[in-house]
C-alpha cells in the first residue's frame, strides 16, 4: 500500500467563458477523496503555432465553437490513461497526456482537454497535500508577488473600433506591496474613465475590461493614460510605468504593418522606429509582440536597439514553447517571454519553458487569455515561478479581478515572507 494519492476519476463538462463561448471544465477526484476543478481559457489573437484548441465545428451548436469532442476525450481516453497514476507525479501525468495525444500540436485530443486534465490534477494534488497551489508548484521558496500589468485600454482583436494596439497597460512598479499596486491600478483606471469622458469618447470596455475609446491615433491613447496617472496622483515612470502589447501579427499583412488609426503603412525598420519614438517619449517598461510572429530578424533588431531600455516580450513569437524560445535565445530575439498555460497545454511544459527562459536571462510574464473564467490558477503560477510579473486585464470585471484578488490572498498567506517584485522585475540582463 502506498500513501501517495492516486488519480481516481476525471469528469469534464462544457461551460462558458467570459465571452460567452464554450470551454472545458475538468473535475478530478483522487482516491483519498480530494477533488479539484479547473476551467480552461481561450485566446482571440492566437499565435500561429499555439497548441490546438479542439472545437467541434458543428455549426448547429455555438456557431461551431462547442467543445463536446474535447469533453468526451477527457471523460474517455484521458480518464482511462490517468486513472491510478500517482497524483503527486505531475511530470509523469503530463508525459502520459503528451504521449497519449501523440501529435506535436496536441491536435488529436485538444490542448483544451489536455490542459484541463493537467491543471486539475495539479490542483487536486496540492489540495491533497494541504498546500496552496503556488506552494505545491513552487516549493518552499515561492514568495515573490508579481507586479500586475493592468490592461486599461483595449484595442486590436479585443475591441471593435479601438486602437490598433491591443493592450495599453498600467505597471505600478513603484508600489511597496501587491495590495498597494492593485489600488494604484484601480484608482488610475477610474481616473482614465474620467479623462476619456472629458474627451467625449466612449468608456465602454473590451474583452479584458479596458476602455475602448475611438481615438484618431494610437499615441492619443498613451497621452490619455499619462494624464490619468497624474490625475490619480501618481508619478509616471516612478509609481506607474506603462506596458504595451501591440500584438503586431494582427495588423501585419503582405510584409507590412498597417496602422489603421494612424493611417500608416510601415515596413519593419519603420515599425521599429515607431516603437523607438514611443520608448523615448513615454515611461515604457514592457513591449510585447511589437512585430509580427514571422518577423524573427526584426525581433533580433528591435531587441538589440531597445532591449536595454524596455523589456521585449515574445508572446505569439514563442507561444510558451521551448522550441521557439530556443530559437529566440540563439538569434537574440526578445529578453522576455509571455507564459500562457494553454499555448503549450500542460503544467510541466509551461514550467519547463519558464526555466529555460530564466536560464537565458529572460524575464517571464505570466498571462491570462482574452477569453477567461473565474479560475485563478495563473495567480498561483506567477508566485510559484517567482517571476515577478503577471497580466490579467483591467482591475475590473469578475474573471480579471479573480486572479488579482487571489494574489491579495496569497500576499496575506505569505505574511512577512511576501516580497513584491517592484522595479526589480524589469531588470534587463541581456
Ligand atoms: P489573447 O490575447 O488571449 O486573445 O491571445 C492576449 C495576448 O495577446 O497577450
Ligand atoms: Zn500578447
Amino acid at each position: 500500500m502506498t500513501n501517495q494519492p492516486q488519480i481516481a476519476a476525471l469528469i469534464a463538462d462544457e461551460v462558458l467563458d467570459s465571452r460567452g463561448n464554450p470551454t472545458v471544465e475538468v473535475t478530478v477526484t483522487l482516491n483519498d477523496g480530494t477533488f479539484a476543478q479547473t476551467t480552461v481559457p481561450s485566446g482571440a489573437s492566437t499565435g500561429e503555432f499555439e497548441a490546438v484548441e479542439l472545437r467541434d465545428g458543428d455549426a448547429s451548436r455555438y456557431g461551431g465553437k462547442g467543445v463536446l469532442k474535447a469533453v468526451a476525450n477527457v471523460n474517455g481516453e484521458i480518464a482511462n490513461a490517468l486513472k491510478g497514476l500517482d497524483a503527486l507525479d505531475q511530470r509523469r501525468i503530463d508525459d502520459t497526456l503528451i504521449e497519449l495525444d501523440g501529435t506535436e500540436s496536441k491536435s488529436r485530443l485538444g490542448a483544451n482537454a489536455i490542459l484541463g486534465a493537467s491543471l486539475a490534477c495539479a490542483r487536486a494534488a496540492a489540495q491533497s497535500q494541504r498546500l496552496a497551489l503556488f506552494q505545491y508548484l513552487g516549493g518552499a521558496d515561492a514568495h515573490v508577488l508579481p507586479v500586475p500589468m493592468f490592461n486599461v485600454l483595449n484595442g486590436g482583436k479585443h475591441a471593435a473600433n479601438g486602437p490598433d494596439v491591443q493592450e495599453f497597460k498600467l505597471v505600478p512598479l513603484g508600489a511597496p506591496t501587491f495590495r498597494e499596486a492593485y489600488r494604484y491600478g484601480a484608482e488610475t483606471y477610474h481616473a482614465l474613465r474620467a479623462v476619456l469622458s472629458e474627451m467625449g469618447v466612449s468608456t465602454n470596455v473590451g474583452d479584458e475590461g479596458g476602455f475602448v475609446p475611438q481615438l484618431d491615433s494610437n499615441i492619443a491613447a498613451m497621452d490619455a493614460i499619462m494624464r490619468a496617472i497624474e490625475r490619480a496622483g501618481y508619478r509616471p515612470g516612478e509609481d506607474i510605468a506603462i506596458g504595451l502589447d501591440p500584438a503586431a501579427s494582427s495588423f501585419y499583412e503582405n510584409g507590412a504593418y498597417h496602422l489603421t488609426r494612424d493611417k500608416l503603412t510601415l515596413a519593419t525598420p519603420e515599425m521599429i522606429g515607431y516603437w523607438k519614438s514611443w520608448t523615448d517619449a513615454y515611461p515604457l517598461v514592457s513591449l510585447e509582440d511589437p512585430l509580427a510572429d514571422s518577423d524573427w530578424s526584426g525581433f533580433a533588431t528591435i531587441t538589440k536597439e531597445l532591449g536595454d531600455k524596455v523589456q521585449i516580450v515574445g508572446d505569439d513569437l514563442f507561444v510558451t514553447n521551448r522550441k521557439f524560445l530556443k530559437r529566440g535565445i540563439a538569434e537574440g530575439c526578445c529578453n522576455s517571454i509571455l507564459i500562457k498555460l494553454n499555448q503549450i497545454g500542460t503544467v510541466t511544459e509551461t514550467m519547463d519553458t519558464a526555466q529555460m527562459a530564466f536560464g537565458a536571462g529572460y524575464t517571464c510574464l505570466v498571462s491570462h487569455r482574452s477569453g477567461e473564467t473565474s479560475d485563478t490558477s495563473i495567480a498561483d503560477l506567477a508566485v510559484a515561478l517567482n517571476c515577478g510579473q503577471i497580466k490579467s486585464g483591467a482591475p475590473a470585471r469578475g474573471e480579471r479581478v479573480a486572479k488579482y484578488n487571489r494574489l491579495l490572498e496569497i500576499e496575506k498567506m505569505l505574511g512577512s515572507d511576501a516580497m513584491f517584485a517592484g522595479q526589480k522585475a524589469f531588470a534587463h540582463p541581456r
